[in-house]
C-alpha cells in the first residue's frame, strides 16, 4: 500500500516559522525581498506589477527565453516552468513513475529534503539511500553513489546539499549519469540551493539527466513559487501534461516577475550575503570549537551543526535555544527522522540578526 509520511520539516515551520519572537536560524531560504525593496530598485518591475493582467500567464513566450540565457542552454534543451522546485520534483518523479517498471527503485540521498522520499513512498517506488555521515565528516562516498547508479534507474542529487552545503563534482555527476544510462535510467540533479557565482550547473552533462532550480533560496524569492525543470524534450512533454492536470500553469504573478528576475539575476543574488555570513559561521564554530562544531561552508545556505559536548538529548537543547529565543531545526525534525544528535542551522539570514542568533546559540551551550 502507498504511504503518505507526515513532512515532519514542514510540520516544524508551521509551528514555528512566523514567530515573531525567535531569531529564525532554522530556514534554508537566503534573506526574503520585499516587492517594496525591489521596486525601488528596478523600476520595470513596478510598471510590469502595474501593468500586468489575471489571465492564465503566456509562460511559453516570456519565461522560457529567460531561462535559456540563464542557463546559456543550447536550445534542444526543454523547460518548464513550475511552482516552486518542489512542484518540478513532484513532476518529475510522477512523469518517470509513468515511464519505467514498477520494480525500478530511485536511489536518494540521506539526510535529504523529504519530498524525494516522501513522493517516492507515495508512488510506491522501492527506494534505496546514499548517505552524508556523521562517521565521514558527513561527505558523500563516491564508490557508495556509483554502485546505488548500478542497481537504481532513477538517482536523486541535490547539489549543494541541503543540510551538509557539500557539492558534488562534475565528473563524478558525469560518471553516474553514464552508469544509469547503460540501463535507461535517468539522473535528477536539484540545484535550488547552486548559485552560478559558485558552481557549474549539471545542465548538458549527458543526455539522462534533469535538472531542477527555482528562485525560492539563493535568491531569496520563497514565496514568489517560481522554479523550473530542465531536460529531454520527450520527458519534459510528459510533465506538461501532468502539470495540466495539476496547477496547470505557474502563477500571473510569478510569471510576471520571474523572468525579470532571471534577466537580472546577477543584481538579485544573495551570493555576498552568504559569502560574508558564510566567513561568520566558520568564524564562530572555530571561538567556539570546544562547544559545537559544523560542516564547512561550502556552498548553499545551510550547515550542519553538532554539538561537542553532548550531556543532554537535542530535544532537550532545542527546548533552551527555543527559550533564548533562537531557532534550528533537530535533524530529527530534518530528514533524519530517527535518532539524530545535529541540528540544521541556516545563515541566509541579514548579518547582524545571524551574529545575535549565534551568540545566543553559544551562550545557551556553555550553560549546560
Ligand atoms: C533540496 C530542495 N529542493 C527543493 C526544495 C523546494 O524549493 P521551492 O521552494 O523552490 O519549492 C527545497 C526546499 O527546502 C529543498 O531543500
Amino acid at each position: 500500500v502507498p504511504k503518505l509520511e507526515r513532512f515532519h520539516l514542514e510540520d516544524f515551520f508551521c509551528q514555528y516559522e512566523h514567530r515573531p519572537d525567535l531569531i529564525n536560524l532554522a530556514s534554508s531560504d537566503a534573506l526574503p525581498w520585499r516587492i517594496e525593496e525591489l521596486v525601488a530598485r528596478f523600476p520595470r518591475m513596478a510598471t510590469a506589477i502595474n501593468t500586468a493582467d489575471c489571465r492564465y500567464p503566456n509562460v511559453f513566450d516570456t519565461v522560457l527565453p529567460e531561462l535559456l540565457s540563464y542557463y546559456k542552454a543550447p536550445r534542444d534543451v526543454a523547460f518548464l516552468p513550475t511552482s516552486g522546485a518542489a512542484e518540478a520534483i513532484y513532476l518529475s518523479l510522477q512523469a518517470m513513475h509513468c515511464l519505467l517498471p514498477t520494480t525500478a527503485v530511485v536511489g536518494i540521498p540521506k539526510p535529504a529534503y523529504g519530498a524525494f522520499e516522501g513522493i517516492s513512498l507515495l508512488l510506491d517506488r522501492p527506494v534505496e539511500h546514499y548517505f552524508y555521515r556523521e562517521e565521514q565528516n558527513w561527505q558523500l562516498r563516491t564508490d557508495e553513489l556509483t554502485q546505488l547508479a548500478q542497481r537504481c534507474h532513477l538517482l536523486i542529487v541535490n547539489n549543494p546539499h541541503n543540510p551538509t552545503g557539500s557539492v558534488i563534482d562534475s565528473r563524478l555527476l558525469r560518471e553516474t549519469a553514464d552508469v544509469l544510462a547503460e540501463r535507461g535510467g535517468m539522473l535528477i540533479v536539484d540545484e535550488v540551493f547552486r548559485l552560478p557565482d559558485d558552481l557549474d550547473s549539471a545542465l548538458g552533462t549527458a543526455d539522462n539527466v534533469l535538472v531542477i532550480g527555482s528562485l525560492s533560496k539563493v535568491y531569496g524569492f520563497p514565496g514568489l513559487r517560481f522554479g523550473w525543470v530542465a531536460g529531454p524534450q520527450d520527458i519534459i512533454d510528459r510533465m506538461r501534461t501532468l502539470q495540466q492536470y495539476v496547477t496547470l500553469s505557474i502563477s500571473c504573478f510569478a510569471a510576471t516577475l520571474g523572468p525579470m528576475l532571471l534577466s537580472n539575476h546577477q543584481a538579485i543574488s544573495r551570493h555576498d550575503l552568504l559569502v560574508t555570513n558564510r566567513r561568520v559561521v566558520e568564524e564562530w564554530a572555530s571561538a567556539n570549537s570546544g562547544l559545537l562544531k559544523t560542516t564547512p561552508t561550502v556552498c548553499g545556505t545551510t550547515v550542519v551543526l553538532q554539538v561537542v559536548t553532548q550531556s543532554e538529548s537535542s530535544d532537550l537543547t532545542f527546548e533552551r535555544l527555543l527559550a533564548d529565543k533562537v531557532l534550528v531545526v533537530p535533524g530529527r525534525r530534518c530528514f533524519d527522522y530517527g535518532y539524530s544528535t545535529w541540528f540544521r542551522l541556516g545563515y541566509g539570514t541579514e548579518t547582524d540578526k545571524l551574529i545575535q542568533g549565534l551568540d545566543r546559540i553559544a551562550t545557551v551551550l556553555r550553560r549546560t
